[in-house]
């Protein structure tokens, strides 16, 4: 009797799980739970991608609520269409490796292919728990998705550096974005073999994070949070003709009242096709109570021009072969 109940239950169980589980495969809905191939909700907050072949890559902080509490995870998740993911590794699970002490941080992992060396190189954001280490951390694995090895950490061109974006120009250039209060932000070159941040292109004199560019048309476009923790502020972004700058004012990425829809910027995704060539904002919605709840808030950017907003959320699909977004 016991067993026909359990195996009723795990009947109904899987029944339940179905229908989240394949409606991934058709839309983008930004804010809702996001299922992995298991049906679990994706665990990549603060997070990039990387396209490697004809696959993309999300990578971005574990906040499972099951995984250890002196460890800190960054996962891996694959798709070919963006929408359907398939959970790979959880390919860091790090012990405090500066003794930071309790409450230490390791956020907004990002990672780049190094053609030259075939090697991933991963960068993060590591701190102490009240955030006065602001280095980056660096690990590097042989696959894509494999177990990432801790390699070292610093303070990019010897600057105070807390949330860290990437930027990978049309000419394989590799770029990290970091905050470097109380300056601003800076724009820096990593070396050859991407093991280190080697030249500053340029310091952007302005208080934001979660920082993020992409090159479009000809124009780099860069966004950024205002400083208020986890809470949602109004994202800005500025323009430029070459990453050095000079840049444009900053000017608002949404009507300023709506306060980024409740995002904060992670990274701007250029999906070019045979058509047309979408910019997708990716933005994080946080619930820092409930970290592993934190949804995502990804939209097709309207861009062009000079100019960049993000439309109202709404569903969404793409056909990463054409580079067609089509809101619903
Ligand atoms: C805002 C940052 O963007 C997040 O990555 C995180 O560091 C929070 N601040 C912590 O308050």
């Amino acid at each position: 009797m016991k067993f026909v109940f359990t195996l009723a239950w795990l009947l109904l169980a899987a029944a339940v799980q179905l229908p989240v589980a394949t409606r991934a495969a058709e839309s983008v809905r930004p804010g809702e739970i996001w299922p992995d191939n298991r049906g679990r909700h994706i665990q990549v907050h603060g997070g990039g991608i990387l396209k490697f072949g004809d696959t993309f890559y999300w990578f971005g902080e574990d906040r499972s609520q099951d995984n250890l509490r002196s460890l800190r995870y960054v996962a891996c998740y694959s798709s070919t269409n963006l929408t359907d993911w398939t959970f790979r590794n959880q390919v860091v699970k790090l012990a405090d490796p500066e003794n930071l002490g309790r409450g230490w941080v390791l956020e907004r992992p990002k990672v780049f292919y190094n053609a030259p060396t075939k090697k991933f190189v991963l960068y993060a954001h590591i701190d102490n728990g009240n955030y006065q280490f602001a280095s980056v951390a660096v690990f590097t694995c042989d696959t894509v998705d494999g177990d990432y090895r801790y390699l070292k950490s610093f303070r990019p061109l010897g600057q105070e550096s807390r949330d860290i974006g990437q930027f990978v120009d049309d000419d394989g250039s590799a770029y990290l974005i970091f905050e470097n209060r109380p300056y601003g932000f800076r724009i820096a070159k990593l070396s050859d073999d991407f093991l280190n941040v080697e030249k500053e292109i340029c310091l952007i004199h302005a208080p934001l994070e979660g920082g993020a560019l992409v090159h479009y048309n000809g124009l780099y476009y860069v966004i950024g949070s205002h400083m208020t923790g986890w809470h949602p502020n109004p994202n800005l972004y500025a323009t430029a003709k070459s990453l050095a700058g000079p840049w444009s004012k900053f000017k608002d990425l949404a009507p300023p009242e709506k306060n980024t829809y409740g995002s904060q910027s992670t990274m701007l995704l250029k999906i070019p096709g045979t058509k047309t060539t979408s910019v997708i904002f990716m933005g994080d919605l946080w619930r820092p109570e409930t970290q592993w709840d934190s949804r995502y808030l990804w939209m097709p950017l309207e861009i062009g021009d000079g100019k960049l907003s993000l439309p109202e959320p709404r569903e969404w699909t793409l056909d990463v072969t054409t580079g067609e977004a089509k809101i619903k």
